[in-house]
């Protein structure tokens, strides 16, 4: 499994990428097209929202489990683009049959939610948190009600009407093609059949079978709905148990967790961001890494490594591995940086807090190690890279307990290192 452990866009779609290689079946578990996973192939760029990233590598069957809110219209877009660039799709992609489907009121209402509310959570406005709502209400649309014609009328028309009633009381007004759009996804709900599967079933008898499988996560730890910054979260569970309910397979038959972090940290939306730089050398580090949302196209902040919060994710997800990604974009600082622990008004804590208030007001405790002011694209072992870059790799092994098994040091396939 990859797991994010942060604010998202940590580059799960650059591991799953080159992990995908040695899989057979490559499955997403949560989330829908708030994601947006960026991957090179050669010096073409691919950003994929729902489909799983292992979709680029010829023969790998690409499953979205009963955990994802599938938009339906922007699934068959991405699904058409991908056919367009000459990827063969031919029996490559299968949706759980329990999957919910993500309708255009979801994300009209999604939008009139963020619009009045006081406290906006920045969303990406895909309708995530009102599908996943409906999901929890127990009225939401699954990819199997597509067989019944009559259900599927009662639910939408439920379900356009809930959302109609909810979006003006707010004052907002909802007939802006919505009963168009919902024509359109219904269209493209019948096409959506005939890749309907028990991706479950599936997922274990290839188990079974002795294939590998690669459950890719979207979004990270700190947008979990349980253990991320509530309410600045996503609504789904991003964490390693989340893949378990989420793709239908039990927690013992997945082996190995690998935890994406950046070299730095990085959070698009609102809600707090610990180790945020100032102002200068945010922008700085904005430029260098491109960090700007793959989905919105929103600049992302930026800070320092915050290994508080990768031990968290260490914890949650139960990590085998870390992926350190980006670290050449560390490439030309004189320094950086590692905070270990939270300076609060009742002390050191070295724990992730609980209260995202008060995490909005704590004061990391910072490390500064020597920057290593030499490239690290070309390095393709641990061997290659300068003895700065190491050391700085081995102090987030140590912070973090846990081992780093790969390096990600560009965009392209062969920039990585394995361990
Ligand atoms: P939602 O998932 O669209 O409801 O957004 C909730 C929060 O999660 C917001 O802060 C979003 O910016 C953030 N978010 C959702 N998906 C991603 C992602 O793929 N990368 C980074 N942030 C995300």
């Amino acid at each position: 499994m990859v797991v994010g452990c942060r604010w998202g866009d940590e580059g799960k779609g650059k591991i799953v990428d080159v992990l995908a290689e040695e899989a057979h079946v490559v499955a997403r578990y949560q989330g829908g097209a708030n994601a947006g996973h960026t991957v090179h192939v050669g010096d073409d760029q691919f950003v994929l929202h729902q489909i799983p990233s292992g979709i680029l590598h010829a023969d790998k069957r690409c499953l979205l489990g009963n955990g994802v809110v599938l938009d339906v219209l922007d699934f068959f877009e991405e699904y058409d683009d991908l056919a367009e660039w000459g990827i063969d799709l031919d029996d490559r992609v299968g949706v759980s049959q329990r999957a919910h489907l993500l309708m255009p009121y979801h994300r009209a209402l999604d939008h009139a939610l963020e619009n009045q509310a006081k406290q906006k959570i920045g969303t990406t406005g895909r309708g995530i948190g009102p599908a996943y709502e409906e999901k929890a209400g127990r009225r939401g649309l699954r990819v199997a009600d597509l067989a019944n014609a009559e259900r599927v009328q009662g639910l939408v028309e439920a379900g356009v009407e809930r959302a109609r009633e909810r979006i003006e009381s707010m004052g907002g007004d909802c007939d802006d093609g919505l009963d168009g759009a919902v024509e359109s996804a219904l269209a493209a709900g019948e096409r959506l059949r005939g890749l309907a599967t028990d991706t479950g079933l599936e997922i274990m008898q290839a188990l079974q079978g002795g294939k590998r499988v690669l459950l890719e996560g979207a979004q990270g730890t700190a947008l979990d709905l349980d253990h991320g910054t509530y309410p600045f979260v996503t609504s789904s569970n991003t964490t390693a148990g989340g893949a378990a309910t989420g793709s239908g397979i039990g927690p013992t038959a997945i082996d190995t967790v690998i935890g994406v972090v950046k070299a730095y940290t990085t959070r698009v939306g609102n809600g707090p961001l610990p180790t945020a730089f100032d102002e200068a050398m945010d922008e700085k580090v904005r430029a260098l890494g491109g960090e700007f949302g793959a989905t919105t196209g929103r600049p992302r902040r930026c800070g320092w490594f915050d290994a508080v919060l990768s031990r968290l994710a260490a914890r949650v997800n139960g990590l085998t591995g870390l992926a350190v990604t980006k670290l050449d974009v560390l490439d030309t600082l004189p320094e950086v940086c590692i905070a270990t622990s939270y300076r609060t008004p009742d002390g050191l804590v070295e724990e992730f807090p609980a209260d995202t208030w008060q995490l909005g007001s704590v004061e990391p405790v910072y490390e500064t190690l020597p920057g290593w002011q030499e490239s690290t694209e070309g390095a393709r072992s641990l061997g290659d890279l300068p003895a700065a870059a190491r050391r700085y790799l081995d102090r987030i092994e140590e912070v973090t307990g846990t081992p780093v098994q790969m390096v990600s040091v560009g965009t392209r396939r062969s920039q990585i290192i394995r361990v």
